[in-house]
């Protein structure tokens, strides 16, 4: 059974640690190694990308791997090939996928019809490698992750469900503040509590800048939602990540972001500004924990 990666739980929590610790080493070494030699690994893209794409790309050939880019545009993907054949045919040719789309189940049927890894690159649900990268960012400034508390201000959607996940396997506190309406899915929620995460959800923005070691936040509209981003904008009022929300955390507080970021709307340009070195870290982290995710894929962690 290959080991498929689309969402955070897929880890053990030995496992997420160790390849915390070994995201840190690549990083700090710029190591690069042998370990995909010979492999191909497939992205499939069916939503616009920046930095998972690139650090993907970069991060196979610093393990000696090559890549193949597809999306749903010049592919048969775009004109209704069932995924389960598409899953069939690639498993074929290719080592690993990864992939970014939409509905969660995409990946489950990739992963029921095909016979190599799948890594989730975004969905909807999830957005796992960046979660990671962003507790890295953290573990990288604050060893000690239980003894954080972690607010998140904004939307409940596929960031904050990987942090929910993460919360539960790193044992920081994450105070969810989210607008009525716009909550993260409740069985996500209850099952990170019934494992004993302590994770509070709250519509009150205070709640979470309370008292917080690092801030965090996402877009209003994601990827998908873009015609329901004015309903959005009047949604979220109140719910932006600026210096007066900042004034009630822990001083020191850092605030994260996965970017895309809309100054402006879910952040100050000021906060933003004062909190560049932690964000572009963030993004750093990409490239580093994605080589340590890929090693725990193909068993070499
Ligand atoms: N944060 C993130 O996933 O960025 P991209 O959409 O540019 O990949
Ligand atoms: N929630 C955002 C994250 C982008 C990296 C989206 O899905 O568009």
């Amino acid at each position: 059974m290959p080991r498929n990666y689309l969402h955070i739980l897929d880890m053990t929590r030995e496992e997420a640690h160790a390849a915390l610790k070994r995201a840190k080493v690549l990083k700090e070494g710029d190591v690069r190694t042998k370990l995909l030699d010979g492999k191909t690994v497939i992205l499939i893209f069916e939503k616009a990308s920046t930095r998972t794409r690139v650090s993907f790309e970069i991060g196979v050939r610093h393990l000696g791997g090559q890549t193949v880019f597809l999306t749903q545009h010049e592919s048969q993907l775009g004109r209704n090939e069932p995924l389960k054949d598409t899953a069939r045919v690639l498993s074929r040719y290719a080592d690993a996928l990864v992939v970014r789309t939409f509905g969660q189940e995409k990946l489950e049927t990739l992963v029921k019809w095909g016979s190599i890894p799948v890594v989730n690159a975004l969905t909807d649900q999830h957005h796992p490698c960046q979660v990671m990268s962003d507790v890295l960012a953290m573990y990288e400034r604050t060893p000690d992750l239980p003894s954080l508390k972690v607010g998140w201000v904004g939307d409940g959607n596929n960031m904050a469900h990987s942090w929910i996940e993460s919360a539960q396997l790193f044992g920081f506190e994450l105070v969810l503040a989210c607008p009525a309406g716009y909550t993260p899915d409740p069985g996500i929620l209850a099952a990170a509590k019934a494992a004993g995460a302590r994770v509070t959800l709250t519509a009150d923005p205070a709640a979470a800048a309370r008292d917080a070691d690092y801030l965090t936040t996402d877009v209003w509209a994601s990827m998908g939602q873009e015609s329901e981003q004015q309903r959005r904008e009047v949604a979220f009022e109140g719910y932006q990540l600026n210096s007066r929300l900042l004034s009630l955390a822990k001083p020191g507080c850092k605030v994260m972001h996965c970017l895309p970021a809309h100054r402006g709307e879910e952040i100050s340009e000021e906060v933003f500004e004062m909190n560049a070195d932690m964000i572009f870290d963030e993004a750093e982290n990409r490239l580093h924990m994605q080589k340590a995710i890929l090693e725990w894929v193909f068993e070499a962690l």
